[in-house]
């Protein structure tokens, strides 16, 4: 049995003080969602606001994110965050987001390097993957996708592997309101995820390991993905910068 993971990308939103009203709006809710611990919920602000994040959710089921690290631990590295910094504050760090491939010059071999200092330092990875519209239209996703897996996790052992949640984002879903079918995310995330993954280590390591989905994911459309045999829970971009939004996508997450 996978617990469902639910995670809050703000992306580069909110101030410290903009930060702390999104909390302070849904951190009852959502504290109840996850206090049975059927599903796990994790938010994700941009580093300033972390701190504050994790204070206010201190003491609750609630769990907090970095959306990147470097892979250094430290040195001259301009503007750049390192794991023992985040390792106070976070227990999550998205690793390899798409807009951070795509504007930052990310590539399969950053994200890997990431993902081994993230687990030396007790961060768990949300490793993303996920095809452009073009290989999707051509029939290269699970070409594409699958390669992407394979490398994240070159030279990462059996079990540093099970504690690694992969999202599923294809490029073409992020914020443009068109998500993926339920189905078609889930037959990519079986067969091209997990099967990279049962090649790489095992069957019992391919279905331990959590794979969300992520793209456009609202609440009206939640349940579809939820309701889907592979996918265990949602990285959420836009949907959660409003409270009522993000509680109700958590809320259809518990079955
Ligand atoms: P979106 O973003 O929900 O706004 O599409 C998802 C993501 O980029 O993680």
């Amino acid at each position: 049995m996978r617990t469902p993971i639910i995670a809050g990308n703000w992306k580069m939103n909110k101030t410290i003080a903009e930060a702390r009203d999104l909390v302070n709006g849904m951190r009852d809710d959502l504290a109840r969602l996850a206090a049975g611990a059927k599903i796990e919920i994790v938010l994700c602000p941009p580093f300033l606001a972390i701190p504050e994040v994790a204070t206010l959710v201190k003491n609750t089921p609630i769990r907090v994110g970095a959306q990147n690290v470097h892979w250094e631990t430290k040195g001259a590295f301009t503007g750049e965050i390192a794991a023992p910094m985040l390792k106070d504050v976070c227990e999550y760090v998205i690793i390899g987001h798409s807009e951070r491939r795509q504007y930052f010059g990310e590539t399969d071999e950053s994200v890997n390097k990431k993902i081994k200092t993230a687990l030396t330092h007790h961060l768990k990875p949300i490793v993303c993957v996920g095809e452009n519209l073009v290989q999707n239209e051509s029939g290269q996703t699970e070409a594409f996708v699958g390669g992407q897996v394979r490398a994240a996790f070159k030279d990462i052992s059996r079990d540093d592997a099970r504690g690694i949640v992969i999202a599923y984002e294809p490029i073409w879903a992020i914020g443009t309101g068109k998500a993926a079918s339920g189905t078609g995310a889930n037959a990519v995330i079986g067969r091209t995820i997990r099967g990279a993954l049962a090649a790489l280590y095992d069957v019992a390591t391919a279905q331990q390991v959590r794979v969300q989905y992520g793209g456009s994911v609202t609440p009206k459309n939640a349940t579809e993905f939820f309701t889907q045999l592979e996918i265990d829970g949602a990285l959420v971009g836009g949907a959660s910068l409003a409270a009522a939004d993000f509680a109700a996508i958590c809320k259809a997450a518990v079955k």
